[in-house]
């Protein structure tokens, strides 16, 4: 590839400042732009290689620092939805992008936490709307994996902490919480976010997720997010299509 070429496929990369306190001394005070460049490089291979490691050569002290800087290579925020996204989505996607400057949203419903009985099938499912929403709020990247049952066999099948799981929703939805945590134990493992969100509205799910988390040790900082309510006080819910205006005015 010449230069010339190599210089304008890097035109649509995301330009990142290195932390002008390390940069503007020792060899970034000779050289300006230079570490602003290596960072955005940096931080464009991390996306595309998304490495558990990256060895920086101690030589080159002074990028290793901007380098390690963690502020400048934000993480990557998470937020896992099944659709048919409503504002309390877009809240969590707003705490998201409070977080990190990349965000990755997930949809996906998952059949590993319905019981036979329960919506599988008839859960609103809303693609083309969802990714008009996302693009509107400037997601980096949504998930969408189309797994079947099938395709789920072979993934790691985690327990919910039983004394978590067992009480309030837990205890009329058997199983529902093991399907939740291993269904988002299998995303951390494919997409290895830095923080995962998760609404405050499903409480006994995320206790359970910070449970989890910390019983496997996982890198991923798990943050609460508030509850998103319709004006009448109704906290916002996919499934609130299922209500007639009455339902919907007792449940508030
Ligand atoms: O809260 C949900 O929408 C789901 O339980 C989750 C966390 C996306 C897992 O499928």
């Amino acid at each position: 590839v010449s230069q010339s070429r190599y210089l304008e496929d890097l035109e649509g990369i995301k330009k990142l400042k290195a932390n002008p306190e390390l940069s503007s001394i020792l060899c970034g005070k000779f050289r300006p732009n230079h570490f602003d460049g290596v960072v955005s490089i940096v931080n464009h291979f991390f996306e595309l290689i998304k490495p558990d490691y990256a060895i920086f050569g101690e030589k080159d002290f002074q990028q290793l620092k901007i380098i390690e800087d963690r502020e400048l290579l934000s993480g990557l925020a998470y937020v896992p939805t099944m659709g048919a996204l409503h504002s309390g989505h877009l809240s969590l996607v707003a705490k998201a992008k409070e977080l990190s400057e990349r965000v990755i949203v997930s949809i996906f419903v998952n059949p590993l936490q319905f019981g036979p009985n329960e919506d599988f099938d008839k859960y609103p499912r809303t693609l083309d709307q969802d990714l008009t929403m996302l693009k509107e709020k400037k997601v980096d990247y949504v998930f969408c994996p189309e797994f079947s049952r099938e395709d789920l066999e072979g993934i790691k099948k985690l327990k919910a902490n039983p004394e978590l799981s067992s009480i309030l929703c837990g205890k009329f939805r058997p199983n529902h919480l093991d399907g939740v945590v291993s269904i988002v134990n299998h995303f951390f493992e494919l997409i290895k976010p830095d923080y995962a969100i998760f609404g405050e509205k499903d409480f006994q799910q995320l206790k359970i997720i910070e449970d989890m988390s910390s019983s496997l040790n996982l890198k991923v900082k798990i943050i609460p997010a508030k509850t998103y309510r319709e004006a009448n006080g109704l906290a916002m819910s996919s499934r609130n299509q299922y209500l007639s205006e009455s339902e919907r005015e007792k449940a508030s």
